[in-house]
Order: structure tokens, then sequence, then C-alpha cells
């Protein structure tokens, strides 16, 4: 079950350079939409390189409320078997804590013509509908009720259709490309999300028999299988993992080395952390990051793949503030994910933010202060604060960060960072 102690902190002593290498888990947000993906069959499917998160504790918590059977067979590898579903309703109460869960309706209305689920709880980042999985539901054929805060999505029988995204948001089609996996002849999904997880949920259903193709671009088509069969899938590198590394790296590092992570997926970034003065090596499977040279501002617009991850805004945002000059951050997929700003200020960041555009004037020397994580990305952008600034820096809530990140303060201290948890 989840670890992450909501009385839990960090304490951070600011000033330590890091130096080494450290090694990238298996992605989160793919594991989340993989693990819902195993519903579609009866088979075993075993998923590799899976990180040991909350999250990923919470989604099988979810999984074997529906009937699922979910253990670690290795230190990172979970069997699936959906051999025998019993229930078609996710729990309110794990939904609640998990954007992700709300995945399991896709497969679920995919695998049994049915599903339930309350509206998705996760992170306060901003309004989170979810009208864009719904309305893909409703093309494929589904009937989509809403009766005492519960949506209820049914189908004799899902037929392939057009559909058109308002949005390309990422698990409306991760949860679209689930349901049309099981529907009759060929679905054609127009303005689809293109980041990396879709197109490995798109493999792993190809692995399972199904026919997806177009996943990366904004067209991705689905020809519906009658059966799909267990496979053995494993996750990618956890690209946001990648990138805060090599933003602590840019940061507070003399060299550091990000193991076994996919260059290609950090293309924004490393080319942001360029422009900011940083010098960045890429190889086939490695970032080199090395520190220890002046910052200047940069921008960054943070909006859908390949564009810059809104995921890592927070971080770089804290690196900036160590950056000569002004910087402008525009968040365009959040309508509220700049509230980090107020926990940097009490560090001594000079950031002003007007809806949902942040200024950031550098570079500002960071003090030591008692902070909140506010989500995972938040916590994550308070820990790389805590490295840089002068004194000790404590920060509440970590469990936040514990839902995401895998030995985030272990990986840290094998840098050379000084951080310690407490209770
Ligand atoms: N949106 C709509 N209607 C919808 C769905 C989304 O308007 O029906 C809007 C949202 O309001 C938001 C934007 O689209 O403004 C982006 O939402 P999207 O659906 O693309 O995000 P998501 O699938 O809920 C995933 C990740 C997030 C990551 C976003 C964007 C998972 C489990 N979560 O969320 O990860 O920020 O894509 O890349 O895959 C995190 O890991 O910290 C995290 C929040």
């Amino acid at each position: 079950m989840p670890t992450g102690s909501k009385d839990g902190a960090f304490v951070i002593s600011g000033g330590a350079r890091l130096g080494g290498s450290v090694r990238v888990s298996g992605a989160k947000n793919a594991a989340l939409p993989l693990m819902a993906a195993a519903l579609l069959t009866p088979d075993d499917v075993y998923l590799e390189n899976v990180p040991h998160i909350d999250d990923v504790e919470v989604q099988a918590a979810v999984l074997r409320s529906l009937g699922a059977e979910v253990e670690w067979v290795e230190e990172h590898t979970l069997r699936i078997r959906a051999a025998n579903l019993t229930n078609h309703t996710a729990p309110a109460h794990l939904v609640q804590r998990l954007r992700g869960s709300f995945l399991v309706v896709g497969a679920l209305l995919g695998r049994l013509g049915r599903a339930a689920s309350c509206a998705p709880g996760g992170d306060v980042i901003g309004q989170r509908p979810i009208d864009v999985h719904l309305a893909g539901f409703d093309a494929l054929g589904a009937r989509v009720r809403f009766e005492d805060s519960i949506y209820h999505c049914e189908a004799e029988c899902l037929r392939g259709n057009q559909v058109f995204m308002d949005y390309p948001s990422v698990s409306g089609t991760e949860n679209l490309v689930m349901a049309a996996a099981r529907a009759r002849g060929e679905t054609i999904i127009v303005n689809a999300a293109q980041e990396p997880e879709v197109v490995e949920l798109a493999g792993m259903l190809n692995a399972m028999g199904a026919e997806v193709t177009g996943a990366g671009t904004s067209v991705v088509r689905i020809r519906g299988a009658d059966r799909l069969h267990g496979t053995r899938w494993r996750l990618i590198p956890d690209r946001i993992e990648a990138g805060t590394f090599a933003i602590a790296a840019a940061l507070a590092g003399d060299e550091v080395t990000i193991e076994g992570c996919i260059p290609e997926h950090l293309l924004a970034l490393t080319w942001k952390l360029r422009e900011a003065g940083a010098e960045v090596l890429t190889g086939e499977d490695f970032i080199i990051v090395r520190g220890r040279r002046p910052l200047r501002a940069v921008n960054i617009q943070a909006v859908p793949y390949p564009g810059f991850a809104t995921d890592l805004q927070s971080v770089m945002g804290v690196l900036l503030t160590q950056a000569e000059g002004i910087s402008v951050i525009h968040e365009r997929v959040y309508d509220n994910r700049l509230l980090y700003v107020y926990e940097l200020r009490k560090m001594g960041a000079d950031i002003e933010v007007s809806g949902q555009t942040a200024l950031i004037r550098g570079r500002t020397p960071l003090f030591g202060a008692e902070v909140s994580a506010l989500d995972i990305r938040s916590g994550a952008a308070l820990v790389l604060a805590g490295l840089v600034a002068r004194g000790s820096t404590l920060i509440r809530n970590i469990y936040h960060l514990d839902r995401g990140y895998e030995k985030f303060d272990i990986k840290l201290r094998q840098l050379g960072a000084v951080i310690e948890r407490v209770d």
C-alpha cells in the first residue's frame, strides 16, 4: 500500500554540489494507463520497469477492487491478471486520490461494455474536466449518464467512429484508444495527444493483438479486435524524472550523468537548458549535464508534447531564479499551476504572477525556509530550491513526492545532496 505518510518532511542543507550518475526509473504516466490496459485481456500481463511509487500502488488497488489480481513478481515487475472481473465501478475513495485511475473506464468499457466512476481527483493544479473522455465514449456508441455523482457508461457494442478531440488530452486519448481497441471497426482520433506515453500504450496494445497506428502524431487509428491476449512489456523511462535531475544538475551540479533515459523525449528541455547556458551532452540513452556555469534568463511556454512539458515547468522555474535577467513562464496547459511560486517567495525568490504567467527576476539568493509541497511537481521544485538555498529548508507534505518519484531522496543523496527524510 502507499507508503507516503502525511507527516513526512524533507530537511535539506543547501550548498552541496551534485556529481556522479543517477539511473531513471520507469515512467509513472506510462505505468498508470498500461496497468489499466491490462484489464482488456483475461490473460496475464507482465509489466517490467514499473516504479515503486504510491500512484502505482493506488492504481493497483483500483484494479484489485475490480477483481483483477495484481502482484509484484520481481522488484519492478507487476503481474496483472484480469481473468474474472467482478465489478465495473471504480471505488470513489481511490479515484478521488488519483486522476490516472479514471483510465480504467475506457478499459472496462472495452472489455465489459460498461464502466462507472466518479470524477477523478488528483493534484490541485487547475480545472481538470473529463468532457473530452466522455464525448469520445459517446462517439463510440456508449451511453453516458451522470447519476448520484457517478458517471455510468454502457454500450452493448462499441462501434469505431471518427472522433475529434476538442483538446489533445493525454488520458482522454489513452481512454479512447483502450475502448476503441475492442470496438467493432475502425476509430480515427483527430487532435490526439502525441505524448510518448500514448505511443507506449499503443505499443503494448499492438503487442496484445490490437491494431493501433499513428500514435505519436495527432491522428491515431485503431482497428478493434474481438479478443486481446496477454503480453510482457517493459515501460519507458520517466522523462519527467530524468528532466528533474537534468535541471538539478544545471542548477547545483558539477557533472551529472542521467542514465537510462530517452533524450529524444526531452528535446524541449535540453534545448532550453542550453539556451540558459548549461552544458548538455546527449547519447542514445543518457544525458550529461555540466553545471557551474553562469545561467541566463529564458522564456518558457508549457504546452502539450513535443513542447516544453508542464510537469517540468515548476522545476525550471527554480532554475530561472538563479539565471541572470528576467524570465517569463507561460503555463498554457493548466490554469492554476503557478501556486508553487508563493512557496518559492518564502525562500527569497523574486517572482510575480499574473494569471497563467510568471515573471521571474534573477538571480536572487534563496534562503532556507519552511515550505510545503502542493503537488508532485511543486514538491520537486522545492527540493531543488532547497539544494541551492543558504541554510536549511524543511519541506512538508512530501507524500506528494512519494506519489511520483521513486527514491527521490536516496537518488539525490547518491549524487551528493544533503537531504534527510524526517517525521
Ligand atoms: N482537459 C479538458 N478536457 C478533458 C481533459 C483535459 O479540457 O476532458 C484539459 C485540462 O483541463 C488541462 C489539459 O486539458 O488543462 C491537460 O489535461 P490532460 O487531460 O492532457 O492531462 P491528464 O491526462 O489529466 C496527464 C498526466 C499529467 C500531465 C498531463 C499533461 C497522467 C496520469 N497524468 O494528465 O501528469 O501534467 O497529462 O501532460 O498521465 C504529473 O505527472 O504530475 C501530472 C499531473
